[in-house]
């Protein structure tokens, strides 16, 4: 039913043809001029307050700032500057000597203030990815401040237990903020998580992954192939941990929990430990599984994270454990952005890469054992959604050169009849990735078609994963990174591979409002692959 691809000759040749008449939203276009909230939706959440847990009031101030990350010349970055107005300096933590963070540790029932400076050239927000709370909270590009401005957040936290993170989300400049240095975890404990004493202070381990290039000046280097990079992704040449290149740690003999958000713009991993042990995942996008769960490797696509089990306890003082991503097929795209266009070099999507180098040290008493159960999670139910036998479907299509949900392109205030969902609803949601496919042919330029995947990513949700199913054709792709998903945990965000439909089961139980849903390749989400949802009550 699905014609076969175009080749990448093909493809190379089209692009010939098509190149230099599309302009997209890079990143120095101004956005539309931005409107503050005026009302505040009816907030509805059957969470009781816990007056016990102190309120944190928090000043964060986005703005410029240099660092030294190599020999040499300091690169200049974004950087969130934090300080804690009120609650306990413990709650906020930040990665000395990195653009990224600050960290926030918070309890579930907890009531967090954030004043959000701008000090940037440009408008900015922050969107708290995969926190449930209402639509004012949530950093809607409508919601953007101009430079000098401020805005106030204040919400409760009921998520559970997990590892959840923030970054810019204006409109066309999320892609390049967060690639500047603009990002920083929220990490949510609850009773339940905290009766189990995992690993805990430094043997908890934050770690954030991503792909950056510099130039000769150790500058970051953003865009350099232009419209190809806007089209597949940004894909940088050197992989930083935490915001550090070439990342070593010293970690003792003993039990740790690694927690690992992929913050790149568009790269996805293939994670795996270098001599091959399987991993052991404890947690998804949404918090701890029920159980742990073993995997050769980990998929990882951009906005996602998984939290691993790492016993080094038996490992010999001196030793030394390395995750690597390892090698995949590249994608139709890839090889475009590797400097074939001309442009800044980069390695293309499914590149073997060093991520991170754990010196084992000494021992250290026992190591925790692993909890042979980790959480109950509600398994939500396919019969109890609305919308069971027919689900709401999400095509990802590419028209020109754009990709376009459902032949859409975000637009601000806009909402389409088939994206209103109800409040209380338990809903089956679709993503279906037809490119490559050639049905998203036509609009003036042409055949332009690539195979790509999207990390589909919904606002103001946690949902999870009823169905993956891939067309027949596409199965070779695919089968090298589907060992890697992990599909039984809360997700926010979810790899939709090429020819792949996934299935999902999202409840909208907490606030009515808009909300976002979009590619989390930020390129794309940049360029249009994002739209609104809104929950009418
Ligand atoms: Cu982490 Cu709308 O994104
Ligand atoms: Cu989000
Ligand atoms: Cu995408």
């Amino acid at each position: 039913m699905i014609p076969r691809r175009l080749t990448r000759r093909d493809f190379i040749k089209l692009m010939g043809m098509g190149a230099g008449t599309l302009t997209l939203g890079a990143c120095g276009l101004l956005p539309s001029a931005s409107t503050n909230p005026t009302a505040v939706p009816a907030i509805q959440t059957s969470f009781p307050p816990l007056p016990d847990l102190p309120l944190l009031a928090v000043d964060l101030t986005a703005g410029r700032a240099t660092l030294p990350i190599f020999q040499g010349a300091e690169t200049s970055v974004l950087k969130y500057q934090a300080s804690v107005r009120e609650g306990s300096g413990e709650s906020v933590q930040t990665l000395s000597g990195s653009y990224l963070g600050p960290i926030f540790r918070i309890r579930q029932g907890q009531q967090v203030q954030v004043h959000l400076n701008n000090e940037l050239p440009d408008e900015t927000i922050i969107h708290w990815h995969g926190l449930r709370i209402p639509e004012v909270m949530d950093g809607h590009p409508r919601h953007a401040i101009a430079p000098g401005q401020s805005y106030d957040y204040d919400f409760q936290v009921i998520n559970r237990a997990g590892m959840y993170w923030f970054h810019p989300h204006p409109h066309q400049l999320t892609g390049p903020q967060v690639y500047y240095g603009l990002a920083g975890l929220f990490i949510i404990s609850d009773e339940e998580e905290a009766a189990l004493g995992l690993p805990s202070g430094e043997y908890d381990l934050p770690l954030v992954i991503q792909d950056r290039t510099f130039d000769s000046q150790n500058q970051m280097v953003y865009l350099a192939n232009g419209m190809m990079d806007q089209m597949i992704g940004f894909l940088g040449n050197t992989i930083l941990v935490n915001g550090a290149p070439n990342a070593s740690m010293e970690v003792k003999a003993s039990a740790y929990r690694l927690r690992i958000l992929n913050g790149s713009n568009s790269r996805i991993y293939k994670l795996s430990w270098q001599d091959g042990t399987p991993l052991t995942v404890i947690a998804t996008d949404g918090g701890l599984l029920e159980e742990a769960v073993t995997r050769d490797y980990i998929t990882l696509g951009p906005g996602e994270r998984v939290e691993l089990w790492a016993d080094f306890s038996s490992r010999a003082t001196g030793s030394e454990r390395k995750l690597v991503s390892l090698p995949f097929s590249d994608f139709n795209g890839g090889m475009m952005g590797g400097g074939m266009m001309g442009g800044g070099s980069s390695l293309p999507n499914g590149a073997a890469l060093d991520i991170l180098r754990l010196k084992i040290g000494e021992k250290v008493a026992e190591a925790i054992p692993l909890p042979a159960r980790l959480s109950t999670i509600e398994r939500l139910n396919e019969d109890d959604a609305v919308n069971k036998n027919n689900p709401r479907s999400f095509t990802l299509a590419m028209q020109g050169m754009i990709h376009t949900l459902n032949n859409r392109l975000f637009e601000m205030d806009a909402v389409a009849q088939d994206e209103i969902v109800r409040l209380g609803d338990l809903e089956v949601w679709e993503f279906f990735n037809l490119e490559g496919s050639g049905g998203g042919m036509g609009m003036g330029m042409g055949m332009m078609n690539m195979e790509m995947p999207h990390p589909m990513h919904i606002h103001g949700v946690q949902f999870q994963i009823l169905d993956r199913q891939i067309t027949r054709g596409y199965e070779s792709a695919y089968q090298e990174l589907s060992g890697g998903f992990v599909n039984n945990g809360w997700k926010d965000t979810v790899l939709v591979m090429p020819g792949e439909r996934v299935k999902v089961l999202v409840r909208f139980e907490n606030y009515t409002g808009m909300y976002l849903y979009h590619c989390h390749n930020l390129e794309h989400e940049d360029a249009g692959m994002m739209r609104n949802y809104r929950v009418d009550g």
